[in-house]
């Protein structure tokens, strides 16, 4: 389970995360990308689909994930969100356990699962990214987005000690521009918290992105030639990569922590 979050608004997370399990699905893995954003459900949007079901109607135990999900195009699947649903902390014991038996099922039938989380250090975002394996971290050049992702960091190490990040720097000039972003907030890391913050990669500032999502035609598939797609390619590469080098996926250890970070007993 990836997490894809930022500090910001608005940096692009959602494009991200589509264009992202395109090119996982490309190769031939089986992916889900899970709208998390409880304010505004505009991973559908993005898509141009429109379903009867989502997330919601899994909290409350009148759908199971599978029923939920739906076929999005570029052959991933797709687990709508929903605007106005309650912070996982506030959710009744029941409908928290429909929830993560819901998270269970769907990695059982998928390899990557790709969460769309909310930006900004709210518990939500926080508790949920802090429990994935990885938690994918978008950044723009931007002075107010750097400061922005660097608090998350911050916020997330706060909740959980051994959290992986991976840097990706969106629209940017070039790489030149992204890896000196990375640099200095890899330094900045270094100096106040101890840690390094690895750099994944970048996406360049790209005219496709905007008339991909003006057409709700994601950009992977309407303009897979243009330098954003490439790039993002690369990152699909980078992540399959890293899942073949790794001896065994560790699946179970996100139930453990979701419950630890929302300070609750684990039950299964
Ligand atoms: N690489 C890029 N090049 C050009 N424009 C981009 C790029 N990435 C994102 N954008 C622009 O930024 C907008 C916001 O992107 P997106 O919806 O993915 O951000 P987000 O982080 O999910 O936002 P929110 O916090 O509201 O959920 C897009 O509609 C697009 O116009
Ligand atoms: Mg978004």
């Amino acid at each position: 389970m990836l997490a894809v979050t930022s500090g910001k608004g608005g940096v692009g997370k959602t494009n991200t995360s589509i264009n992202l399990a395109i090119a996982l699905a490309k190769k031939g893995v089986r992916v889900a990308v899970l709208d998390a954003d409880l304010g505004l459900a505009n991973v559908e949007v993005l898509l141009g689909l429109n379903s009867l079901y989502n997330i919601q109607h899994v909290i409350a135990g009148e759908r199971s994930m599978m029923e939920v999900l739906v076929q999005g195009p570029g052959g991933i699947s797709v687990i709508p969100g929903s605007s106005g649903i309650a912070r996982l902390a506030d959710m009744g014991p029941r409908a928290r356990q429909n929830v993560l038996d819901a998270l269970q099922e769907l990695q059982e039938n998928h390899d990557f699962i790709i969460v769309d989380t909310m930006a900004g250090i709210g518990q939500n975002a926080v508790a949920f990214a802090a429990a994935c394996d990885e938690i994918l971290l978008i950044t723009t050049p931007e002075p107010s987005s750097i400061v922005d992702a660097y608090a998350m960091i911050k916020t997330i190490y706060q909740m959980r000690d051994d959290a992986v990040f991976r840097l990706i720097v969106n629209q940017a000039l070039n790489e030149a521009q992204a890896k000196a972003v990375a640099a200095k907030m890899s330094q900045v890391a270094q100096q106040f918290l101890g840690r390094k913050i690895s750099y994944f990669g970048f996406i360049p500032r790209d005219p496709h992105v905007q008339q991909s999502v003006m057409q709700s035609n994601p950009f992977m598939l309407r303009f897979p030639q243009c330098a954003a797609a490439s790039n993002v390619q690369a990152l699909a590469t980078r992540l399959m990569q890293q899942r073949m080098d790794q001896t065994a996926p560790s699946r179970s250890g996100f139930f453990r922590r979701i419950a630890e970070n929302l300070g609750l007993a684990s039950n299964g």
